[in-house]
């Protein structure tokens, strides 16, 4: 077998054999198959497909390629949740402390912001001294006395995803859905959870852009995880604007912190208890999401869930402090109020462009080893339905500098039309999949 006859056998739109798959993802693992006949052959993926088969073969070797986390040491049904990448999409950092309030142990890895879209691990560090380079053990040891830790992968988890995914983002094989749902899977699968909560995103700032393709997406990951004996619930949730009002590291960590507070309700609040009510039922602490949403809004009304985050961020050396104190969060140079200048209603939002409107203000990479400016981003109040006049608040800017301030407000004001006639809000969420098919809404 050589790399050669796979990639033929791919262009010429054959399934791959077990074997096959084996070959080159060991070779992507130990990089022994040089980038070009592994771009070669990416491409030939994301042209022609993958069976359900190929595709779980290729997650299954992907999660072996590297380490399997063991949680075993921690008791209880550990539930994972992943969201395939949204903008202002901060539910982690609302639902994790939330969900082990309520008695079920959060255990998890969570990754940097990719492209427009912002990462768990970029805002926890906005945190002064919040440390995410937990040993397993101290890991392990951290969710066994409060319940809860996030932390970035630890050791060498589906190594040979990190190679494919390089290669992916240069080579324009991005958007595939063998190759995403693999992607996610094996990590998924690999970072030792019991069950898994799917966040699958849809709308003008998700991976995926239709809806159709969205739930596809979300069938797969859940077809994935029920052959790996792992429960999975899939909820395609709206992302045809932000999920939270503020964009930005230390912004997102300061509207996790106002909506575990009770000062801030809407989408980002909503859907983490959709998600996080999901949770529950998967660990077995709750007969139905209802009760699931239940319990969770107790212990946001007892203030359970904030109490949980500052353990969690005391536990991993942060300032707790900043879940009282917000102005102990880092702070942009530049901070500049935009009204909407105009009368309307909010009628879409190019979501991916606000993203990487947020990314040049220096809130993510554009290189690989870009640092971060934990402060800028923006707070945009203004959601899709709503009616503006020209002094309505449109946004605030927390920028590094007027000239970067300028540019964002450019950015931003290009990316949200507003329109004559009046438009209806967008829902939160379209459909649930589980092993038993999809559940529209
Ligand atoms: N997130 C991942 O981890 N992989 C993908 O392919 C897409 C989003």
């Amino acid at each position: 077998m050589n790399m050669v006859e796979i990639i033929t056998h791919k262009k010429l739109g054959q399934a791959l054999t077990q074997e096959e798959i084996d070959f080159f993802v060991k070779g992507a693992a130990e990089q022994t198959v040089p980038d070009y006949q592994l771009a070669a052959l990416l491409m030939a993926i994301r042209l022609n497909g993958m069976t359900p088969e190929e595709t779980t073969h290729l997650t299954l070797a992907m999660r072996d390629s590297g380490d399997v986390a063991d949680l075993s040491a921690i008791p209880g049904v550990k539930v994972d949740k992943h969201s395939t990448g949204g903008v202002g999409d901060t539910t982690t950092l609302v639902l994790a402390p939330l969900v082990a309030a309520c008695g079920v142990p959060v255990a998890k890895m969570s990754g940097r912001g990719l492209g427009h879209t912002g990462g768990t691990l970029d805002k926890l560090e906005s945190i002064p001294g919040f440390n995410i380079s937990l040993s397993e053990e101290a890991f392990v040891d951290q969710v066994r006395r409060i319940g809860v830790a996030v932390i970035g992968q630890t050791g060498s988890l589906a190594p040979a995803d990190k190679t494919l995914y390089a290669l992916r983002d240069v080579t324009a094989t991005v958007d595939s859905l063998p190759l995403i749902a693999s992607s996610i899977m094996s990590k998924k699968l690999a970072s030792g959870a019991d069950a898994i909560v799917l966040d699958v995103k849809t709308g003008s700032g998700a991976i995926m852009h239709t809806l159709e393709g969205s739930i596809e997406l979300a069938k797969a990951m859940v077809d994935i995880g029920t052959l790996a004996n792992k429960p999975v619930a899939a909820i395609v949730t709206g992302m045809a604007q932000p999920l939270g009002t503020h964009v930005g590291n230390a912004l997102e960590v300061k509207d996790a912190i106002d909506v575990l507070s009770g000062r801030t309700k809407g989408d980002l609040l909503d859907v983490s208890l959709l998600l996080g009510s999901h949770m529950l039922v998967l660990a077995g602490a709750a007969a139905s999401a209802e009760e699931g949403e239940q319990k969770l809004r107790e212990a946001l009304e007892s203030g359970a869930g904030l109490r949980k985050l500052k353990e969690m961020i005391e536990a991993q050396g942060g300032d707790a402090q900043v879940c009282d104190d917000l102005s102990l969060l880092p702070q942009a140079a530049v901070v500049r109020e935009v009204a909407c200048g105009q009368t309307g209603w909010v009628a879409a939002m190019d979501t991916t462009a606000l993203g990487l409107a947020a990314q040049a203000m220096g809130a993510g990479r554009i290189r690989k080893t870009d640092p971060l400016d934990y402060s800028v981003g923006f707070v945009l109040p203004v959601r899709i339905g709503d009616h503006v006049w020209p002094h309505t608040p449109f946004c605030t800017l927390y920028a590094r500098s007027e000239a970067e301030a300028d540019a964002a407000e450019q950015a931003i004001r290009a990316a949200v039309r507003i329109s004559s006639d009046p438009v209806e809000r967008p829902p939160l969420w379209y459909a649930i999949v589980t092993k038993d098919g999809a559940k529209m809404a």
